[in-house]
């Protein structure tokens, strides 16, 4: 089954998703400041949080180079008569990183594959890093779950130049393991790794594919995150829940060093 080696980055990304938490501007800054102090500057593994866009100025004042800001959605129009949306453009501007898209909560309130896709195409011309979502929402024991991400590997990427795949992160997120509890086995995830790097070699090449940071989601914590990462294959985390927990995102940072 190992037919590829360990592709692992030499560092972990490790992206806590904030979703629509915590309540306010200064719950916003306490959780951050909380995080800036639990986290050593040296480590190793690049951390980013992504909350919701209203704190993003806010926090952008005292993001310190030890946690990078991110955000979790984006329009892929940078101007126009699209109400109520944010642009690629204007989360640069105040040093946003990281981008998640197709969030199976996005997915679920309409967001479809091409929408994704034009997302990544706009995130990358401001040199912004997609953190592109996958899963499937339940796995059925004939593997027919492994066509839908190979469905939603083939339409992130449609239009892509291996170079700009190579700086896109996809994330795999097993919807039945959001927010559940329920996690995946290291195996299962191992299982993902080796199945999207060979569907990614089938729509560039192996040397291309390889270079892709699949990271992994679904109820990470402190007690899991050592196991799957070890295991799993996977180059980091993004993580729901436990971000929100500057002592437990810390853990989680810690086990991936
Ligand atoms: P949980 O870690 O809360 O399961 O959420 C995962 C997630 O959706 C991160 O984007």
């Amino acid at each position: 089954m190992l037919q590829f080696p360990d592709m692992k980055h030499a560092h972990a990304l490790v992206m806590g998703n904030w979703k629509l938490n915590p309540g306010n501007t200064l719950e916003a800054k306490t959780l951050f400041a909380e995080l800036k102090k639990k986290i050593p500057k040296t480590t190793t593994a690049k951390v980013v949080v992504a909350p919701p866009f209203l704190f993003i100025p806010e926090l952008a004042k005292g993001a310190a180079s030890v946690i990078k800001l991110g955000a979790q959605d984006v329009h892929y129009e940078e101007r126009g008569a699209v109400t109520g949306e944010i642009g690629a453009g204007m989360l640069a501007f105040f040093g946003v990183e990281y981008v998640i898209v197709g969030h199976s909560e996005r997915r679920a309130l309409g967001e479809t594959d091409t929408q994704v896709n034009k997302k990544v195409q706009a995130l990358l011309k401001r040199k912004l890093t997609p953190v592109v979502c996958i899963g499937e929402r339940l796995r059925d024991s004939q593997g027919q779950f492994f066509n839908h991400i190979a469905a939603q590997l083939k339409a992130l990427t449609e239009g892509l130049t291996p170079l700009q795949l190579q700086k896109v992160v996809i994330a795999y997120e097993p919807i039945w393991a959001i927010g559940t509890g329920e996690t995946a086995t290291a195996e299962n995830v191992k299982e993902m790794q080796l199945f999207i790097v060979s569907t990614l070699t089938k729509l560039y090449e192996r040397k291309v594919a390889e270079k892709v940071r699949l990271i992994y989601g679904g109820s990470v914590k402190e007690s899991n995150a050592k196991d799957i990462y070890e295991q799993g294959g996977m180059s980091g985390f993004l993580v729901g829940g436990a971000s929100l927990e500057a002592a437990q995102f810390a853990a989680i940072i810690k086990a991936v060093e």
